[in-house]
């Protein structure tokens, strides 16, 4: 979603905000732009390519400064043109601003009737005038600033620079992320860390209520009560290596082949130990694992899918009851609370909105215990959370989510195994078993990574169709699942999954020679099943492209594409299968030349409801 940087310094900002901007382009945007203060005033780049295209605006213009914000766009109000592009500009004052503004409306009626002007159907013009029009009080920005947020209302991260003032560059958050970056003589403020590393390591990550105001010296923070306060200086881990390219075409392959050493590092801490124990996810889970009596699993996109796996496990090992909900849904719905229930959220950024706001409601609703398992230490998330699991995935990039995917399924066998050995259903042979599997995981990672060359030729099939189907019964259902997301996200053809008995209850219907139906075939208690269901798409012509373990004694016919999978992995089974479905969806959209990190009208982090 958007980005924000902002910078000033005693050289030229310009590169540096770019350079913060080109960072944040994995967020998923539309339009992108910048404004610097310099002798002639306030000056303002604005496109709707790329920021590489503004880049060439910007040198072509010759745009200079000490002092500057800059922004990427995912459009929310108004569309995707220039005139709606941050910054917006109201006489001197400049603002770029992530985030919605719901009372918005009220606000340009009250602005329009003192006589200001709006040329932009965004939210963010109205912060423009409404700083300027505070500003005509003779206060300082600061000020202007400070008073300009008592009045808005919603979610928020904001940069300000106004013509009358050089020296300071001020923002505010409330609701969305931003944190300040602190340079030697030069200061920085940024809506994500991986456009701060390239000139510092050092974070300082605001509150929700902070207004600071940055200057070339320092950072002042005052807080919602009006407060001036100190917050802890943070010194980042992101390399600046762990968001580069490589070798790699894409960050979405990138990310895919990370996935054994993401997945060794999340595990890390276990698979040289010879037990488990409920520590691994915070000093105080011992204690709430055993008071707890159900689990309500809260989460969105592919972590929404992570948790219905997640729900398989719980229920069939722990024997704990388990919900899973999607997070924009359970929000808003009437649902019968219940304290004992540990409630647990899933988020690769930890700043997804919805996700934040069911665990707030959750809370408000009486639940007392809550768990996050989340790939980002300093998100909003943790902070939210009593307990929590750090899935050590490193920063990703591609918008369209693996390896946080896998670690999170990692994260959950885990939890599932301590649990289960806490109501007494894991022996310790059986303890031994599932900790060797585990420590096996990144080897077998690694070989499904093999199936690529197969997979290749799937795609080419593929990429000429239009509509897709997904089949996988029991806890692979989950995994169709997000094979079809993978799929639609980033080839934009229509997939849907279906869990393989709900076949003839409907999208049987949909089935004939143009219609590729992949199947997750592993050899469980539901394969036969399964292979009735494969035979009631063949006999319709449908094309059958399948994950099989190697016991099915399924083998490629006419019309039938058999993978056959490297490892037969029992429990640990959904997470080899996911891998061969993120390598078809990714060679698929570069078949049909999509931009595969970027997919169209998609965002990374989803800021805003
Ligand atoms: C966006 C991303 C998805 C992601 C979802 C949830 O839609 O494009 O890849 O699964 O948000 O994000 P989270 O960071 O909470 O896991």
């Amino acid at each position: 979603m958007c980005g924000i940087v902002g910078a000033i310094a005693r050289c030229n900002v310009v590169p540096i905000l770019l350079e913060g901007l080109k960072r944040l382009e994995y967020r998923g945007y539309d339009s992108a732009g910048v404004a610097v203060l310099n002798a002639s005033g306030l000056e303002r780049v604005r496109s709707t390519g790329r920021v590489a295209e503004l880049e060439k605006l910007t040198q072509a213009q010759g745009l200079s400064g000490n002092i500057g914000i800059a922004h990427t766009r995912w459009a929310t109000h108004g569309a995707p043109e220039e005139r709606n592009a941050h910054p917006h500009v109201s006489g001197g004052v400049s603002v770029v601003h992530n985030g919605i503004i719901e009372n918005h409306e009220a606000m340009r009626a009250r602005l329009r009737a003192k006589g200001y002007v709006f040329v932009s159907d965004t939210d963010t013009e109205v912060i423009a005038h409404l700083v300027n029009s505070n500003l005509q009080a003779g206060v300082t920005l600061f000020e202007a600033v400070r008073k300009s947020v008592v009045e808005l209302v919603g979610a928020y991260a904001i940069a300000v620079v106004s013509e009358s003032d050089h020296d300071h560059l001020v923002v505010a958050r409330h609701g969305a992320p931003l944190q300040l970056g602190v340079g030697d003589g030069e200061n920085f403020a940024a809506s994500d860390t991986s456009a701060l590393i390239q000139v510092t390591q050092k974070v300082i990550y605001l509150e929700d209520g902070d207004v600071a105001e940055i200057t070339l010296g320092g950072v002042t923070i005052v807080d919602a009560k009006g407060d001036t306060v100190e917050r802890a200086v943070h010194v980042s881990q992101l390399s600046a290596a762990a968001v580069e390219l490589g070798n790699y075409q894409h960050y979405m392959q990138k990310e895919i082949f990370e996935q054994p050493i993401a997945v060794a590092n999340t595990l890390e801490m276990v698979t040289s130990a010879q037990s488990i124990s409920p520590q691994l996810f915070g000093a105080a889970a011992g204690e709430v694992f055993r008071d707890i009596d159900s689990v309500l699993i809260l989460a969105c996109g592919t972590s929404y899918h992570a948790g219905m796996v997640a729900r398989y496990w719980i229920e069939g090992f722990a024997g704990i009851a388990c919900n899973v909900e999607i997070a924009s849904e359970y929000r808003y719905r009437e649902s019968v609370p219940n304290p004992r229930a540990l409630v647990i959220t899933i988020s690769q950024s930890g700043e997804t909105a919805d996700t934040l706001a069911a665990l707030q409601h959750a809370k408000e609703l009486g639940h007392r215990y809550s768990l996050s398992v989340c790939n980002v230490p300093e998100s909003a998330l943790i902070r939210a959370s009593d307990l929590r699991f750090l899935t050590r995935a490193g920063p990703e990039i591609g918008v369209a989510s693996t390896k946080a995917f896998t670690t999170q399924l990692a994260a959950l066998a885990l939890l599932t195994m301590v649990l289960a050995k806490m109501r007494g259903r894991l022996s310790t042979e059986r303890e031994a078993g599932l900790l060797k599997a585990l420590r096996h995981l990144p080897i077998a990672l690694q070989s499904v990574l093999h199936v690529e060359p197969q997979i290749r030729m799937w795609a080419d099939k593929f990429a000429q169709r239009h509509h897709a189907l997904f089949l996988g019964r029991g806890i692979h259902y989950p995994i169709a699942m997000e094979g079809a997301l993978k799929l639609k996200e980033i080839s934009y053809i229509h997939a849907e999954a279906y869990a393989a008995g709900e076949l003839k209850h409907g999208p049987l219907a949909l089935v004939d020679k143009y219609m590729p139906v992949v199947a997750i075939a592993p050899q469980d208690a539901l394969i036969e099943k399964l292979k009735s269901n494969l035979q009631e798409v063949r006999a319709r012509g449908g094309e059958l492209y399948v994950m099989a373990d190697q016991d099915t004694k399924l083998t490629s016919s006419d019309g039938v594409h058999v993978i056959r999978m490297p490892d037969h992995a029992g429990l640990l089974s959904p997470i080899l299968h996911t891998v061969p479905l993120q390598l078809l969806a990714y060679h698929v959209a570069l078949e049909r030349g999509n931009d595969v990190d970027k997919p169209r009208n998609l965002a990374k982090s989803v800021t805003v409801e």
